[in-house]
């Protein structure tokens, strides 16, 4: 299917090179969309970025690791220069380092917390000012039910994404008088890279959790996140959208 709803729109998406992410940015290319994808490796953003742009968009992939100042500064720099403009921020990028509470190391806290809370932070607050001037922006936050729910061994994890949520509903509140909406999605289960690692007996425990009675796909949330994007959303602003199957009610 393809929709002309974001031509004319910039997106950024961070952690874009695979995963939840490139889906997010195949479905706002497919919307119209240019796209400019954030990754650590180069090869690989600079990759998934000459496929979105075989579709028919311009795109560029940016190496840059989102939980750094510099890097993030840079990035946006070289961001900014695609169109001289960027109407779409998602923040995507997010990291793992499970283990109960009493096992946990200083680093698998800091690491986690650094990547999926503090990179929001960052990346926002460098692309906020071009959002500001131009009066329009949209971003999409993507938080998980681990944050709405907590989870055991996933401590970490769920103290960030809980705080993707608390960020996300002060930005919203903060921007809204520049017509700027800040948004989150929380996922349910996809099938990732970063759920490959379950072994079969967890993902069965889980989809019995799940009412729809299937795991989700990455287009799953591409999907909301195209929508959340768009203009028809222009009355939805600090919301936390759940696409679970139903998990969480
Ligand atoms: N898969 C799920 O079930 C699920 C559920 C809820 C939420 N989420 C969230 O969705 C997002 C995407 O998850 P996924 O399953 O696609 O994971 P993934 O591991 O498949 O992809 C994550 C991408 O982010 C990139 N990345 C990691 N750290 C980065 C950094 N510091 N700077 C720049 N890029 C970085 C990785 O290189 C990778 O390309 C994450 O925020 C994750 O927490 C996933």
């Amino acid at each position: 299917m393809s929709y002309a709803e974001l031509k004319n729109r910039t997106a950024v998406v961070t952690g874009g090179a695979r995963g939840i992410g490139r889906s997010i940015a195949e479905e706002l290319a497919r919307g119209g969309a240019d796209i400019i994808i954030v990754d650590l490796v180069e090869d690989s953003a600079k990759a998934t970025a000459s496929e979105i742009a075989a579709t028919g968009v311009k795109a560029v992939g940016i190496a840059a690791n989102v939980a750094k100042t510099e890097d993030v500064k840079r990035m946006v720099g070289e961001a900014i220069k695609l169109n001289g403009k960027i109407d779409i921020l998602v923040n995507n990028a997010g990291i793992t380092r499970d283990s109960l509470l009493i096992r946990m190391k200083d680093e698998d806290w800091n690491a986690v917390i650094e990547v999926n809370l503090k990179s929001v932070f960052l990346v926002t607050r460098e692309l906020i000012t071009h959002m500001m001037k131009a009066r329009y922006g949209r971003i999409v936050n993507i938080a998980s039910v681990i944050g709405l729910m907590g989870n055991v061994g996933q401590a970490n994890y769920a103290a960030s994404k809980a705080g993707i949520i608390g960020l996300t509903k002060s930005l919203a509140k903060e921007f809204a008088g520049r017509k700027i909406t800040v948004n989150a999605i929380a996922p349910g289960y996809i099938q990732t890279d970063m759920t490959a690692k379950l072994t079969p007996e967890v993902i069965e425990k889980m989809k019995a959790l799940i009412p729809l009675n299937r795991l989700g796909e990455p287009s799953d949330v591409a999907r909301a996140v195209r929508f959340l994007s768009s203009d028809e959303a222009s009355y939805i602003t600090g919301q936390i959208l759940t696409v679970d199957g139903g998990m969480v009610m």
